[in-house]
């Protein structure tokens, strides 16, 4: 699949004439929201998994030396925990842009804390696109992201931010916390 993935986000209308959208977010899209949103609360969807599986070239690392940012993989019985915003359409031009290194918009059902569910979308970069890197150890992934950077800054940040904000929203990640571990220990060294 092409490395960037905008002109096929923007063929994918998956929303109709809908004027606001729930938007999933389990990467950067938690802590790092530079978009407007009408509304944002914690939720989860089920059967997908976090995993530090996705190369960026664009964001936390460059083309020649990606880093490792996060994708979701499907694994029946699992939860991901995240955060939703409610957001307008005109949203999407931005965020296709953001997420255009090989993530596709695809639906989602997604579960508010109260029990309450809706439909919305969700970004995720599958296995066949340019960018994937596949699956590693916790520890080869930290070793990997404490020496990538890229123009959004240092991807060890990404992994930190990430954490802390699961953390906040009181969800457990072993993946996550794991690499935090492996990562937190090279630092020190
Ligand atoms: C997301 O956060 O939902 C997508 C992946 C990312 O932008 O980090």
């Amino acid at each position: 699949m092409a490395h960037d993935t905008q002109a096929i986000n923007r063929a994918r209308n998956l929303f109709g004439d809908q004027q606001q959208i729930w938007l999933f977010g389990y990467g950067s899209l938690i802590f790092k929201a530079d978009f407007d949103y009408l509304e944002r609360k914690p939720a989860r969807i089920d059967n997908w998994s976090r995993r530090f599986w996705q190369g960026s070239h664009d964001h936390r690392g460059t083309p020649g030396a990606p880093g490792r940012v996060a994708t979701l993989i499907e694994s029946p019985g699992t939860v991901c925990a995240g955060m939703a915003y409610l957001v307008t359409p005109e949203v999407f031009d931005h965020l296709d842009h953001r997420e255009k290194n090989g993530y596709l918009r695809f639906t989602t059902e997604m579960t508010f804390h109260d029990g309450e569910q809706a439909q919305g979308l969700v970004y995720i970069a599958t296995e066949d696109n340019e960018a994937y890197l596949g699956p590693a150890s916790e520890e080869h992934i930290a070793q990997h992201i404490f020496s990538a950077a890229g123009p959004s800054g240092p991807n060890d940040e990404y992994l930190l931010r990430l954490a802390d904000s699961l953390r906040d929203l009181n969800e457990d990640d072993p993946h996550v916390y794991s690499i935090e571990e492996h990562l937190q220990a090279l630092k020190k060294d």
